[in-house]
């Protein structure tokens, strides 16, 4: 007889992940435009159709059936429905109700963000995030796809990876809107806290009540120079900072950040407090810390420590570090919801391998008492990889970016199998 901590209880939800720019095509967008301004990594690399998942939505959501899925993660594309500042497009929101519909009678639980790192592009010269009247933006705006949501049961994410966006988009300035100022990414910072806390009063205004919360990427990290005393100080700020301080603040209402020479605030959010039911951690890699002599001080890498190889993209593959996240957001008293987790694995032979080595994690998080709920892997299909383009495949589906043929890889095998045997099997063994 198995013992419990083998197998993913009934009520345990598997599902596959999405973002509206990322697949549905024809958006135009803040990250439209970055691509015309040739800042990706490949110049010439346009979005453009994406996989047309705008038009092939019934025949995706039939493969996410064919894989077990009993969970479709999408997001709202603002742009498409606020195209003006204060214009609300119906056309596009009845559009994404008839989705949404559909994808319920799928049989899939819908799980929909509603900012997955895109924006009209009137956002940025308008109201951006370091300025107070984007608040009221946000909240107007999750007005409106509150009710496309009722009746749904759906779950609902307001911000998906909200530290990315800053780090990238406020400090670094490699994505929209290209900002690189420490005391602007505080400002904005604080002015998502708020956003999320707004968004959650129109929710529950127009829905009674609301399962919400953030997906947070949640890095492992280690000090890429173990003796360093540098690189071990990092180690200790950047957890804290970059994991914690968004759960902590929709948790606790207190917001801090403490990265000397980088960024940092401290500042109480009341409102915020207590405003998830549940934890989001999308969980992919292990990075590795090293301090520089000069702004901002600190440099990233991916090491391949084990021997077990990159992964197609360059990131660890680091399965250890998944279980180590889970016990550290227990610490929130939520149920925890896995809204990412996937492989860049071009070929498709190391996928099942991945999913198996992360899904045992996740079962040994369980077991320690983590309440996990749900598992949904990242993504359903080959799609646009933000400043990395068409090179990345994630997919469990191969995509033919030419003919837009959806192909399982040998991972859909994988999927499914654990997904409805609801326990563990060996990769391999199938
Ligand atoms: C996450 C993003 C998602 C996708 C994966 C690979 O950081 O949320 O859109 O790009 O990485």
């Amino acid at each position: 007889m198995r013992t419990p901590e083998e197998t993913f209880p009934t009520h345990f939800t598997f599902g596959v992940a999405t973002s509206a720019y990322q697949v549905e095509g024809g958006i135009e967008n803040d990250w439209a435009e970055w691509e015309r301004a040739g800042k990706l990594k490949e110049p010439h690399a346009r979005c453009g159709r994406a996989v047309d998942h705008w038009h092939r939505y019934e025949e995706d959501y039939a493969l996410a059936k064919a894989v077990g899925a009993t969970a479709f993660r999408i997001s709202l594309e603002w742009a498409r429905i606020e195209p003006e500042r204060g214009r609300f497009d119906e056309a596009a929101l009845e559009a994404y109700r008839e989705r949404l519909l559909k994808m319920k009678a799928h049989g899939l639980r819908p799980v929909v963000t509603l900012h997955h790192f895109t924006h009209p592009s009137w956002f940025h010269r308008e109201t951006p995030w370091h300025l107070p009247q984007s608040v009221p933006t946000f909240r107007r705006y999750a007005q409106r796809c509150a009710a496309l949501l009722e009746g749904l049961d759906a779950l609902v994410i307001s911000f998906n990876e909200p530290m990315v966006l800053l780090l990238g988009g406020y400090l670094q300035g490699a994505i929209p809107p290209g900002i690189a100022d420490g005391a602007l990414t505080m400002r904005a910072l604080e002015n998502m806290v708020r956003s999320h806390a707004a968004a959650r009063q129109e929710l529950l205004a127009k829905l009674g009540r609301v399962e919400l919360g953030i997906s947070q990427n949640m890095l492992a990290f280690a000090p890429d120079r173990w003796w360093h005393p540098l690189d071990r100080a990092l180690v200790r700020l950047a957890s804290p900072a970059y994991n914690h301080a968004f759960h902590e603040a929709l948790a606790t209402g207190h917001l801090r950040v403490n990265m000397p020479g980088v960024a940092s605030t401290r500042v109480t959010i009341p409102e915020a407090r207590d405003s998830v039911e549940f934890i989001g951690v999308n969980y992919y890699s292990r990075a590795h810390l090293r301090f520089v002599p000069r702004p901002p001080f600190i440099e990233f890498k991916y090491r391949d420590t084990r021997g077990r190889g990159l992964t197609d993209i360059g990131w660890e593959d680091w399965p250890e570090g998944f279980l180590q996240t889970l016990r550290d957001v227990k610490r929130y008293g939520r149920p925890v919801w896995i809204t990412e987790n996937g492989i860049d694995d071009r070929a498709g032979a190391r996928r099942p391998h991945y999913l198996h080595s992360h899904l045992a994690q996740v079962l040994a998080a369980r077991a320690e008492g983590v309440d996990v709920q749900g598992y949904l892997y990242w993504s359903l299909l080959d799609n646009f990889e933000w400043l990395e383009g068409w090179g990345p495949r994630f997919g469990l589906y191969h995509v033919d970016f030419d003919t837009l043929e959806r192909r399982p890889t040998p991972a859909c095998d994988y999927f499914r199998a654990v997904a409805t045997q609801r326990r563990l099997v060996a990769p391999g063994t199938l």
